[in-house]
């Protein structure tokens, strides 16, 4: 990794504000391998160095991988002019940080939404090259049957486009988990409309091996466990 300022890795680990960390410095609070930082532009290898704040060695991270319960109503996107985002439920320490939702739900889906900063593992859980399996739960306004579920494993065809066969199991005459590693625009909403039913109400469960926490209520998140950051980009399926 290229070296960087001390005060900028100190920042991007969330250990104080810019201000707050070039008087720390002064004060000699900051040890990198042991030895006193003089000034906040000395540069260093966070991946490599030991860098210690009042005697605390700090566990340098990379990236940033957080998994929030999307509410209703907010857009999946970075910014946006008039609506509220998922970037704007974050925390100011970590909208600073170039964060964006890796891949979208619709404002009306809730659920599983990972937000990061780290490009390629974003494209490698997104790419349907890679078949990283993504768990919804639909529920719609139609009875379902055991031929729409034939549909989606056959293949759902809606206009032009063509989805690649995926699985749905019926759990409630109108309920049903749905497992797709595909993302495309209203992906769900459309193939439940080829088969006649109008979507009311999705929610994202789970991105490869990775359930959405229970304990995270619509709006909050928490960070990724390390095996996690792994569990998700696996090709496990549910259904
Ligand atoms: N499919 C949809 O139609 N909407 C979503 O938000 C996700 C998948």
């Amino acid at each position: 990794m290229p070296k960087q300022r001390i005060d900028k890795i100190l920042a991007s680990q969330n250990i104080a504000s810019r201000g707050q960390i070039k008087n720390m410095i002064k004060r000699g609070a900051v040890t990198v391998d042991g030895i006193t930082v003089k000034r906040p532009d000395e540069k260093y290898d966070a991946e490599v160095s030991r860098i210690a704040v009042n005697g605390n060695e700090i566990t340098y991270k990379k990236n940033i991988y957080i998994m929030m319960n999307k509410p209703k109503g907010v857009l999946s996107a970075s910014n946006d002019k008039y609506e509220k985002t998922v970037i704007d439920l974050l925390s100011p320490e970590l909208k600073r940080k170039g964060l964006f939702p890796a891949g979208r739900l619709d404002k009306d889906t809730e659920g599983f939404l990972l937000i990061t900063d780290d490009g390629k593992l974003a494209h490698q859980m997104l790419s349907p090259k890679n078949h990283v399996y993504k768990l919804y739960i639909a529920e719609t306004d139609k009875i379902l049957t055991q031929s729409d579920a034939d549909k989606f494993k056959e293949g759902i065809k809606y206009g032009e486009t063509a989805f690649l066969p995926a699985e749905m199991k019926i759990t409630d005459k109108n309920t049903a988990l749905v497992e797709i590693c595909e993302g495309k625009f209203h992906q769900i909403k459309k193939m439940f409309n080829a088969v006649g039913a109008n979507v009311l109400y999705l929610k994202r469960l789970k991105i490869g091996n990775v359930f959405l926490d229970e304990n995270l209520k619509p709006g909050e998140y928490r960070e990724l466990f390390e095996h996690e950051k792994i569990d998700i980009l696996q090709r496990t399926k549910s259904i």
